[in-house]
C-alpha cells in the first residue's frame, strides 16, 4: 500500500498527447470466451487503424501473460488482478493518447466495470465477442477445451470456470455468423458514429 503520495499535475496531458495525435483516445475492450476472436478480431481492426494513421497498442491476454502478469493464474483471485493491471494499464496508455485495444477473457463483470470506471467518461467500449461455448469447443486452437474437458486444466472458462455475459456492452459482435471482417466493419461504423473516427472511414472489402 502506497502512503504520503499526492498526484502530481504535468504540464503536458492526455488532451496535448491527443491532439499532436490528432485521435480521440479511448479503450476498445473485447471481451468473451477463449477462442471467441477476441484477438483475431482486435489485431485486424488495429491493422486498419494503423493503415489509417491512428496510433493504437494492442494488449493482448496470453501476450501479457507472459510478462506483465507472469505471476498471476486463473483462479477468481488471479483473474480479478490480472484484469486490474491490464486495466491500469489501458489508463495509462490512453493517457498517453492512443486507442488501446484490450482482449481477454476478463469474465467477472465486476472486473470489467472497474476497469469502466477508472477510465474517463465515454472512453471505455465494451465489445462482447459472442460465440457460444460450443462453437470455442470445435473451434480449440490450442487444444485448452479438450484438456479442461479430460480434467487436464482446471479452473478454465466456460468448463470449470464461469463467464459472465455483458450487460452493459457498447458492441455486442455475432462471431459465430459474421466473420472477422464483418466485425471489423461494424466497430468502424460504431467508432465511425460516435465520432472517434476522424474522417468516416472505408469499410474493408468484404472479398478481401
Ligand atoms: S482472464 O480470464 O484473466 O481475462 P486472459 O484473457 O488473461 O484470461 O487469458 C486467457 C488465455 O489464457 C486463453 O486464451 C488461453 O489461451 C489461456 N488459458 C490458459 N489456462 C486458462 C484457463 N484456465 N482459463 C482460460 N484461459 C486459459
Amino acid at each position: 500500500m502506497s502512503t504520503n503520495v499526492a498526484w502530481h499535475s504535468h504540464p503536458v496531458d492526455q488532451s496535448i498527447r491527443a491532439e499532436q495525435k490528432l485521435q480521440a483516445p479511448l479503450v476498445i475492450w473485447f471481451t468473451g470466451l477463449s477462442a471467441s476472436g477476441k484477438s483475431t478480431i482486435a489485431g485486424a481492426l488495429e491493422q486498419i487503424l494503423v493503415s489509417q494513421n491512428y496510433h493504437t497498442y494492442l494488449l493482448d491476454g496470453d501476450n501479457v501473460r507472459h510478462g506483465l502478469c507472469r505471476d498471476l493464474g486463473f483462479s477468481d483471485a488471479d483473474r480479478k488482478e490480472n484484469i486490474r493491471r491490464v486495466g491500469e494499464v489501458a489508463k495509462l496508455a490512453v493517457d498517453a493518447g492512443l486507442i488501446v485495444l484490450a482482449a481477454f477473457i476478463s469474465p467477472f463483470r465486476s472486473d470489467r466495470r472497474c476497469v469502466r470506471n477508472i477510465l474517463p467518461e465515454g472512453q471505455f467500449i465494451e465489445v462482447f465477442v459472442d460465440a457460444p461455448l460450443d462453437i470455442c469447443k470445435q473451434r480449440d486452437p490450442k487444444g485448452l477445451y479438450q484438456l479442461a474437458e479430460r480434467g487436464q486444466i482446471k479452473q478454465f472458462t466456460g468448463i470449470d470456470s464461469p463467464y459472465e455475459i455483458p450487460e452493459t456492452a457498447e458492441v455486442r459482435l455475432d462471431a459465430s455468423t459474421s466473420s472477422v471482417t464483418e466485425s471489423v466493419n461494424q466497430l468502424l461504423e460504431y467508432l465511425f458514429q460516435i465520432g472517434a473516427l476522424k474522417s468516416g472511414y472505408d469499410p474493408i472489402s468484404l472479398s478481401a
